[in-house]
């Protein structure tokens, strides 16, 4: 298997289209958003991490580069999206092969840490991969309208340390929609 990490201008119109065909695979609820696009909620990955087995995607994540205010800070954050390993792959630690990759990108290119939301029963999957859980955080986006609304309360919000070690006290606004 081959892990490559790719630049958004780098994406192919056929591998876009591979990415997205696994997407609706791995998240049906989501298929017909993702069928049209990999952004979410317009968030456009700076990069994405890659792993290839042969030509199929055996593991995926796209990374968000985005400046949040966590309190009275910002950081310029590396935003975890679209992570997936396809069902036929699961199981043998391929989600933390790309987890790793997309971190050392990002402390390469100086982000001061990881941001994710997840679901409760992926903590574990992701704790595993180094992130670590941010308990009792109100986290806002903005949404399409403009509007500053509330993350949904089902998520869980984790971090990876990079060159900020211990995540700052304190609210966040992502200044922008979710990823
Ligand atoms: C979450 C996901 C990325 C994990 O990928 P993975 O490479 O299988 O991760 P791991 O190998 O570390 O296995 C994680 C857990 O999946 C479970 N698992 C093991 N084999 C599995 C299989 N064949 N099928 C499904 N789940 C399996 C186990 O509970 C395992 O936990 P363990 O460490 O206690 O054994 C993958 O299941 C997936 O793509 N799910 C659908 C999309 C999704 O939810 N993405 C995350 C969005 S935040």
């Amino acid at each position: 298997m081959k892990l490559k990490v790719i630049n958004e201008a780098e994406i192919t119109p056929e591998l876009d289209f591979e990415i997205k065909k696994a997407l609706c695979r791995c998240f049906p609820d989501d298929a017909e958003i993702f069928s049209r696009s990999r952004a979410w909620h317009g968030s456009v990955p700076a990069w994405s991490v890659i792993l290839f087995d042969d030509s199929h995607i055996a593991a995926h994540t796209g990374i968000i580069d985005r400046t949040v205010e966590v309190g009275e800070t910002c950081l310029r954050v590396a935003g975890i999206q679209n992570v997936f390993v396809p069902s036929e792959y699961r199981g043998r630690g391929l989600c933390e092969k790309v987890m790793s990759a997309a971190m050392e990108e990002a402390e390469r290119r100086n982000f001061d840490a990881g941001l994710l939301y997840c679901v409760p029963k992926l903590e574990r999957v992701y704790a595993k991969c180094g992130w670590w859980l941010l308990a009792e955080r109100e986290v806002v986006r903005i949404d399409e309208n403009e509007n500053q609304v509330p993350l949904p309360a089902k998520n869980i919000t984790m971090f990876f340390p990079l060159k900020v070690r211990t995540f700052p006290d304190g609210n966040i606004n992502l200044r922008g929609n979710d990823w």
